[in-house]
């Protein structure tokens, strides 16, 4: 039987008819070209993983069509015939699995990595890319539409089911459409008719090169949330024109970089973010339209569609952390989806660095060519996994799934370890997402769960293993800093605080501005307490992702909440503390409590248990070094898969 009906019936855009509803959306990935940019065997095997996991279509992107427009160095180029024979070869791959592939056409104009980036107006961009971009001229325009044309055309060629022209996020298309990106005063600037002339112009290139019949859709924002930037009003009027030049469907997006509401929101941000933007351009155009943003769920998708709101769900990072959501939501199987957390870590944040993408809660993405097979192990071992934080949870599942007997034993009387308390502050609980999924995925495997079992001779002598996992995490490193062991403010670590060990005063000093540091002055400033977070270093939490860190900053603008840094301490107080930064002291005095958030110390005591026995013995995660959860998880796996 089929679940959730309405995501899974399916759709017919212009010519083309996909067997459901969930669209994967286009993500510059940032790895899987060669060194012409033309598409290999990981971006082939990536595509093919979730053309197999049953989503209905799926966007190859950005594509860029022309080398001015390059916005990452991994990306597709598609501005010579050149590129054609490799996504030939991407499309006869992912053929067998009745999947509607096509690409996004894209020029990220001023937003690209480059020093030659070209836009409608000199004006850099707002963040990210710092370049000042060349003023393109009447006849590099013309360049441009041509590109977009030419690189459609070779798609077509390829044997590609359809087309997506990137018309959103601040790239090119967008920036002559906003007001504050394009200044031009000749027919390409000033209007609403004039900004947005370029992509109708391309829009007809790519029509009169592929054939009308090509299916051809347009993403754009819904709005830009920015002074000054591309509006709802005018999107509403831009739908209307583009369904009569012929456009197959609209796929309604928002956001650019440096924007109020990013396109790429992190969990901070309700779930279904855009939807709305998407509704109000349905009611006024009867072509397909996409929803897209945060959707992560199958029944959220299912929802929108049977609510009118949307023809389509886009979904984009679900899709990283889990090819086979579309296959497990049809059937029914909802509770084995491997979720998106929403942390921007592994995935834009990766890509925005320059590095290959990848997903925090899926190491395999990726490397799906290099795992086409997941053999049992050639022989079943008894093994011990001491620790269920992610790291060890992660481990006893992929263990368990090569088919090795497997018990995790766990001193606390919950699983998760320090994740929960990730997840215990406001606006993070979505981490505890994975948290469950691994729960399942354990009870799903057979994995024997020992609560309040702290790894002991005991344990080792009944379980008799044949490898053992240490998994036990860390611990806040108490500094060596003046004054701190003899002040009189109660001293906590930000585990006792976050695992309700520790009361704290109303006045609060947060020793570390980290993530944990910042998390922990949001979650004392919601419960009405007055924070001082002092960070040593220039910047704060450089360890998340930019994405996830901007909606963090922008909830610790309260007025009970100071943030200092880079502080030099210089003494502890009875009730305070004296610091410098620069050459400016500084000295806070009322204060009830200091919790240490700063630097995380590994714990492997258990591994002294373990010496001196025939037993292989693997320390992974946060116990092998603390670090983010993509490591831990990552570590996890690849232990799991080599036992
Ligand atoms: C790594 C990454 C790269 C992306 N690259 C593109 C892109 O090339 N073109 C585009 O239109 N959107 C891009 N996006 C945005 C997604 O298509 C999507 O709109 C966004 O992630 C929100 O949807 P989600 O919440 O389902 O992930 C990218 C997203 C991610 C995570
Ligand atoms: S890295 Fe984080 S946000 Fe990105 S897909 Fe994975 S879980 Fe989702």
């Amino acid at each position: 039987m089929t679940a959730f009906v309405n995501l899974f019936s399916p759709v017919r855009i212009g010519s083309m008819k996909a067997k459901n509803r969930l669209l994967m959306s286009a993500m510059s990935i940032n790895f899987g070209v060669d060194d012409k940019g033309w598409v290999n065997e990981q971006l082939t095997e990536y595509f093919v993983a979730r053309a197999r996991g049953g989503v209905g279509m799926m966007l190859v992107g950005g594509g860029a069509v022309h080398p001015t427009g390059l916005e990452l160095p991994q990306l597709p180029a598609l501005w010579d015939d050149g590129c054609i024979p490799a996504l030939e070869k991407m499309v006869a791959a992912v053929k067998p699995f009745d999947c509607c592939f096509g690409v996004q056409l894209m020029h990220g104009g001023r937003q690209s990595y480059h020093d030659k980036t070209v836009a409608p107006s000199p004006i850099p961009a707002l963040a990210v890319v710092k370049s000042i971009p060349k003023e393109l001229t009447i006849d590099g325009i013309h360049e441009m539409v041509n590109a977009f044309g030419d690189a459609a055309r070779r798609c077509y060629q390829a044997g590609f089911d359809f087309i997506e022209i990137h018309g959103g996020h601040g790239y090119l298309i967008n920036q002559f459409m906003a007001p504050n990106s394009n200044k031009r005063t000749d027919v390409y600037g000033g209007s609403f008719k004039n900004r947005i002339r370029f992509l109708l112009e391309l829009f007809r290139d790519i029509k009169s090169k592929c054939g009308a019949d090509f299916p051809v859709g347009v993403r754009i924002n819904g709005k830009d949330y920015i002074e000054n930037g591309w509006t709802l009003e005018e999107a509403l009027k831009l739908s209307v024109i583009l369904e009569k030049e012929g456009a197959d469907y609209l796929h309604i997006s928002a956001g650019i970089y440096g924007s109020k509401q990013l396109s790429i929101p992190s969990m901070y941000v309700e779930h279904g973010c855009f939807t709305h933007l998407a509704a109000a351009i349905k009611n006024e155009v009867s072509i397909p339209v996409v929803a897209v943003g945060r959707i992560k769920t199958p029944e959220l998708a299912d929802l929108i569609i049977k609510t009118g709101k949307a023809d389509i769900i886009a979904m984009g990072r679900a899709l990283l952390a889990d090819p086979e959501l579309p296959q497990k939501a049809r059937t029914g199987n909802v509770t084995a989806i491997r979720p998106c957390i929403g942390c921007c870590l592994g995935c834009i944040h990766a890509v925005l660095a320059q590095e290959p993408g990848g997903c925090v809660v899926n190491p395999d993405v990726g490397r799906e060519y290099l795992l086409k097979t997941d053999e049992p192990a050639a022989a079943v071992y008894n093994v011990l996994v001491t620790g269920a934080g992610p790291a060890g949870m992660a481990a006893a599942r992929m263990a368990a799934l090569r088919g090795h007997r497997v018990t995790v034993c766990e001193q606390n009387g919950q699983l998760g370890g320090a994740l929960r308390l990730a997840a215990a502050v406001p606006g993070r609980s979505e981490i505890n997402d994975v948290i469950k999924f691994l729960a399942r995925e354990l009870q799903r495997l057979n994995v024997e769960i020992r609560l309040n079992t702290p790894l002991s001779d005991t344990l080792i002598r009944t379980i008799d293993p044949d490898t053992v996992i240490l998994a036990t995490g860390s611990l806040p490193d108490m500094p060596m800093l003046k004054g701190l062991f003899k002040t009189k403010m109660d001293l906590c670590t930000v585990t006792d605080v976050l695992d309700q060990q520790s009361t704290v005063g109303d006045t609060v000093i947060v020793l570390g501005g980290n993530q944990t540091g910042l998390v922990l002055a949001d979650y004392l400033s919601t419960r009405n307490k007055t924070v001082a977070v002092l960070h040593r270093k220039a910047h704060f939490a450089e360890e998340m992702s930019s994405n996830d860190r901007y909606y963090l900053r922008e909830r610790l603008k309260q007025d009970n909440i100071t943030l200092y840094k880079p502080v030099v301490i210089d003494t502890f107080l009875a009730d305070g503390v004296q610091f410098h930064i620069g050459e400016e002291s500084v000295t806070l005095k009322n204060f009830d409590t200091v919790v240490i958030a700063d630097n995380m110390t590994p714990v492997r005591e258990a591994a002294n248990l373990l010496r001196n026995k025939d037993i292989n013995i693997h320390i992974i995660g946060d116990a092998k070094s603390p670090r983010h959860l993509m490591y831990a998880m990552n570590e996890a796996e690849e232990i799991g898969r080599t036992l």
